[in-house]
């Protein structure tokens, strides 16, 4: 028997003016298209960006249905955007920003596990880190070098 365990490194900036250029542009790219979010019934708004290396910026946001599973978190229109447009291109960056209607978001809000998991094949896929940026409306942004750190012992297609 041996226990293992398993650490994440995740970086907590005060405010958006506290990031790298290239992630701060990214974020406000991200909060442009949260405001543009169709989120009728959560009144949960949520953008993100992505910055590929070829220098395209995709954004998705959140995609509500009156048949609540089949809307779609903005992550996944934003991955399945680039993986569509771009399927050669490896993703950088993600910011992503959320806000509601009801309150003001202050805590910073990671992406959903099913969010999490489809990230993660394009990850595995490019075989390099895809670095995320996360926030609410305002306030605490947190970096997560990889989704590997927010997604351990992930499924992939060595599981298969
Ligand atoms: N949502 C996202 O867009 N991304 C996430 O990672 C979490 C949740 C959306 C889905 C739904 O439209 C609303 O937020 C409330 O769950």
């Amino acid at each position: 028997m041996k226990e293992i365990e398993i650490t994440s490194h995740l970086v907590v900036y005060d405010g958006i003016e506290e990031l790298p250029e290239a992630a701060r542009e990214l974020m406000q790219k991200a909060v442009e298209a949260r405001k543009k979010a169709y989120a009728p019934y959560s009144k949960f708004k949520v953008g993100a960006a992505l910055l590929l290396n070829n220098g395209e910026v995709v954004i998705g946001s959140n995609q509500e249905n009156a048949s609540y599973p089949s809307g779609l978190c903005a992550e996944r229109v934003a991955v399945f955007q680039a993986g569509a447009r771009f399927p050669d291109a490896e993703i950088e960056l993600l910011a992503i920003s959320a806000a509601s209607d009801r309150r003001t978001v202050l805590t910073p809000v990671p992406p959903c596990g099913a969010c999490r998991q489809s990230l993660s094949e394009y990850e595995v896929k490019q075989k390099s880190p895809l670095q995320l940026y996360f926030m609410g409306e305002t306030g605490k942004v947190v970096k997560a070098p990889s989704v590997g750190d927010l997604l351990p012992l992930v499924f992939d297609k060595e599981s298969l």
